[in-house]
C-alpha cells in the first residue's frame, strides 16, 4: 500500500516512523516527491493544494492530519472515497490546556495586570471563586466536550451548545440555532470550539456578541471563518466585550497589517491551541490502514452533507 503524505506544518521523519513502528516498512511518498501519482492508495495530509488529490487515480482513502477538514471539502474536485478527520487524544490534552490557559488568564485578570503594568499601577484585584465565572463551550464534539467537563472539574460554572441535544454531567446543555441566545446570555467566557461550515461561517458576529453580558471575553479556537472580524473590533472597541483571545484567523498567518495586532485587549496566538501528535496520532492512522487492507469500514469518516 503506497501512502502519500502532504503538509507543511507535520514531520513526514516522525509519522513514518511512528507508522512504521505499528505497521511494519511502508511505501510512504512525501509531496511533492510522489513518484508515479497511480500507484498511491491513501492520502495522508494537511491542507493539501486544492486539485492534487484529484490527481491521484487510485486513491482509496483520504487521512487529515487534522480535525478541521473544510479545506478538504471545499476542494471541488476532491474524490468520492473515505475522508476521515484526525480524533486523538493529543488534540484533546493540548486543547484542553490551551482552553484552561485562556480562561484562567481572564479570570485571575492577568489581562488587567497586564493592562496595569503597563502605566505602572499597583492595584490589587481579590479573586472569586472559579464558580463566579461562567464559561460556554460552542461545539461539544470530541474536542467541546472533554474541554467542557474539564472547566467543569475545575470550578467553573459551565455551559455548552451543540447543534443535536447532548447530556453532559454538570454542565448546561443548550442544542440548536433557538437556543443560542439563551446560551449566549450566561456566558461570561465564549470557548468556540464547532467545525466550519455553511452553518457556523460568521457564528461569531455582532448579534452574537450583543446576547453576551457586558465584560463577556471570547476565545476562538475554532476557525478564523467563524469570526466577523469587523464586529469583534466594534465590540470590543465600544466597551461591550472586554477581550479576546483568537488562535484562529481568516488568513494565516495574520496579515501584518490587520488591526487584531493593535488591539491591546485582543491576544492572538499563531494556531497552536491543539497539535496532532505522531507519537499518539499514529494508532488511528494506522487503524485506519489495517481496517482498509482489510475492506472493513474507516473510523471517524466525515459526513459529507453534514460538513463535519
Ligand atoms: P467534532 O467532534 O466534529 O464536534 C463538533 C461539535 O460541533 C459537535 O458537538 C457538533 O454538534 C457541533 N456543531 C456542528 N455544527 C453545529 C451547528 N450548526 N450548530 C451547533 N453545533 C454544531 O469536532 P472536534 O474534533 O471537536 O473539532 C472542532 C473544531 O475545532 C475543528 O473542526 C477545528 O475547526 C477546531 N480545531 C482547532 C484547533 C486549533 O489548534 N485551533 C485544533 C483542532 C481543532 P453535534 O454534537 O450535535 O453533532
Ligand atoms: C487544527 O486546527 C485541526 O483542525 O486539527
Amino acid at each position: 500500500m503506497a501512502i502519500l503524505f502532504v503538509s507543511d506544518i507535520d514531520d513526514p521523519v516522525a509519522w513514518r516512523r511512528e507508522l512504521e513502528k505499528r505497521l511494519g516498512p511502508l511505501d510512504f511518498r512525501v509531496w511533492p516527491e510522489i513518484g508515479d501519482a497511480a500507484e498511491i492508495d491513501v492520502a495522508l495530509v494537511w491542507r493539501p493544494p486544492r486539485g492534487l488529490l484529484a490527481s491521484l487515480p487510485n486513491l482509496r482513502a483520504i487521512l487529515a492530519l487534522s480535525a478541521g477538514i473544510e479545506t478538504l471539502l471545499e476542494d471541488r474536485s476532491l474524490p468520492d472515497v473515505p475522508l476521515c478527520r484526525m480524533v486523538d487524544e493529543s488534540l484533546v490534552v493540548t486543547m484542553r490546556e490551551f482552553v484552561l490557559a485562556a480562561v484562567l488568564l481572564y479570570h485571575r485578570d492577568l489581562d488587567r495586570y497586564e493592562a496595569q503594568q503597563r502605566r505602572a499601577v499597583w492595584h490589587m484585584r481579590p479573586p472569586r471563586p472559579a464558580s463566579a465565572t461562567r464559561v460556554g463551550v460552542m461545539g461539544l464534539g470530541a474536542l467541546g466536550r472533554p474541554v467542557a467537563e474539564a472547566l467543569r472539574d475545575f470550578g467553573f460554572t459551565v455551559r455548552g451548545w451543540s447543534r443535536t441535544p447532548k447530556e453532559i454531567e454538570g454542565v448546561a446543555c443548550f442544542a440548536g440555532r433557538g437556543a443560542l441566545a439563551a446560551f449566549a446570555g450566561g456566558c461570561d467566557v465564549l470557548v468556540n470550539l464547532l467545525p466550519l461550515t455553511p452553518e457556523t461561517e460568521g457564528i461569531l458576529n455582532a448579534g452574537l456578541f450583543a446576547a453576551l453580558p457586558r465584560g463577556a471575553v471570547v476565545i476562538n479556537v475554532g476557525r478564523g471563518r467563524h469570526l466577523v472580524d469587523a464586529d469583534l473590533i466594534e465590540a470590543v472597541d465600544s466597551g461591550h466585550l472586554r477581550g479576546a483571545l483568537l488562535d484562529v484567523f481568516r488568513e494565516e498567518p495574520l496579515p501584518e497589517d490587520h488591526p487584531f495586532w493593535r488591539r491591546p485587549n485582543i491576544r492572538i496566538t499563531p494556531h497552536v491551541a491543539a497539535y496532532t501528535l505522531p507519537e499518539s496520532a499514529a494508532e488511528v492512522v494506522a487503524e485506519n490502514l489495517r481496517r482498509l487492507s482489510a475492506g472493513r469500514p474507516l473510523l471517524h469518516v466525515v459526513d459529507r452533507m453534514r460538513g463535519y
